[in-house]
């Protein structure tokens, strides 16, 4: 039921958007400081490589991927651009090198771009969610960047930080002090409450022998949100000899189970139960932001109607024109919506 709700809220959203009125639906945004492990953790849940990432190397424009299940196991996964519709990528190398061009384009001048590259990837191992990997936080520009490239990044992070309908998944190292994160610092600005946020603890492999990170796991050190998820990620090594996302889950099991300080709670560590948590808590932003999207749905429902009134002859939409079309798609994603969300609703009653 929860994942159905996820499902029509993004085709919802699709459609709103080409009809020029986008309501929002919630996505997953990381934030975190440069290197640690934000485009890694992303990664894994895209279960493919093509995000800029590595050392030196960084984010520099948001990226946007909205992932959709192809609900068919033997298809074949591609990826469409936004900014080049007509083309599919079956070749991951290839949107790699797509990425990193647009990336170049956008930020010739120097400057942080705000606007996200967007990209679909239809496969059937993905869930229907949609990411957003930002640009890392830093202190210090790097060599040929601007002065104020780290506050321009921090602006751009806090506009992201602001969309009350995003979930957010601070990035820290645990081999770094947490009590100095600044992406827990921020997240604690913009999500109060912490309803919304989630934070991921990255390279427990590369933690000194005889360390852990058991007293954050159990709160003792910092509260922040619905709490701390601790991760492997994939070394730059690892990822030059090609191992793959099904390989690192074999390797993160076989770490968490037989470590002294996290076999006891295994089942709660490592990226499947992060993937997991993070379907489990977008489910519950969109049951409560049901009010608030069926009022938005309503609104362009309204609208929608409004447009088709004015054709004299309503058959004449689905041949004539596409908008007419989407129109009628989105009457009818908005009809099972509301259904769905009765549904909900009703339960909660219980
Ligand atoms: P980002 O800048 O925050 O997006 O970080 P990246 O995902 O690009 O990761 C930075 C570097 O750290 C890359 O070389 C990754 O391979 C490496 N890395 C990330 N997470 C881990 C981890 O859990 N363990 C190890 N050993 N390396 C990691
Ligand atoms: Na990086
Ligand atoms: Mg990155």
């Amino acid at each position: 039921m929860y994942q159905d709700l996820v499902d029509i809220s993004i085709k919802i959203r699709k459609i709103s958007l080409q009809l020029g009125s986008p309501i929002s639906t919630p996505e997953v945004i990381v934030v975190g400081s440069q290197s640690s492990g934000k485009s890694s953790v992303l990664e894994n849940i895209l279960k493919r490589d093509f995000l800029p990432r590595g050392t030196g190397i960084v984010t520099k424009v948001p990226i946007r991927i909205q992932l959709t299940n192809s609900g068919k196991p033997n298809s074949l996964p591609f990826v469409i651009f936004q900014h080049q519709p007509k083309k599919i990528f079956y070749d991951f190398e290839e949107v790699h090198s797509e990425i990193l061009k647009e990336t170049q384009e956008r930020t010739s001048n120097g400057a942080i771009v705000d606007d996200p590259i967007c990209l679909n990837l239809n496969a059937p191992d993905v869930p229907n969610i949609i990411l957003v990997d930002l640009p890392g936080l830093t202190k210090n520009a790097v060599k040929d960047q601007k002065e104020d490239v780290p506050l321009q990044i921090e602006l751009l992070v806090k506009k992201y930080l602001k969309n009350k309908n995003c979930i957010i998944l601070t990035i820290s190292e645990s081999t770094q002090e947490i009590v100095n994160s600044v992406s827990i610092k921020l997240s604690k600005e913009y999500d109060q409450k912490g309803e919304r946020t989630l934070n991921v603890l990255t390279k427990l492999d590369l933690m000194e022998r005889g360390t852990d990170v058991c007293d954050i796991l159990n709160g003792e050190v910092i509260k922040n949100g619905k709490g701390f998820i601790p991760v492997i990620n994939r070394s730059q090594k690892e990822l030059k000899r090609g191992i793959t996302y099904q390989q690192l889950i074999k390797k993160e099991k076989h770490f968490f189970q037989n470590h002294p300080s996290y076999c006891d709670i295994s089942d709660k560590c490592g990226n499947e139960y992060l993937i997991k948590t993070i379907s489990k808590l977008l489910a519950e932003k969109i049951q409560k932001s049901i009010p608030t999207l069926k009022n938005e749905t309503e609104k362009l429902l309204l609208k929608v109607k409004k447009s088709l009134s004015s054709y004299e002859n309503p058959f004449e939409i689905t041949e004539g024109s596409k908008s007419g079309m989407m129109m009628l798609i989105f009457t009818k994603y908005v009809k099972e919506y509301s259904k769905l969300i009765e549904g909900n609703s009703n339960q909660c009653s219980n």
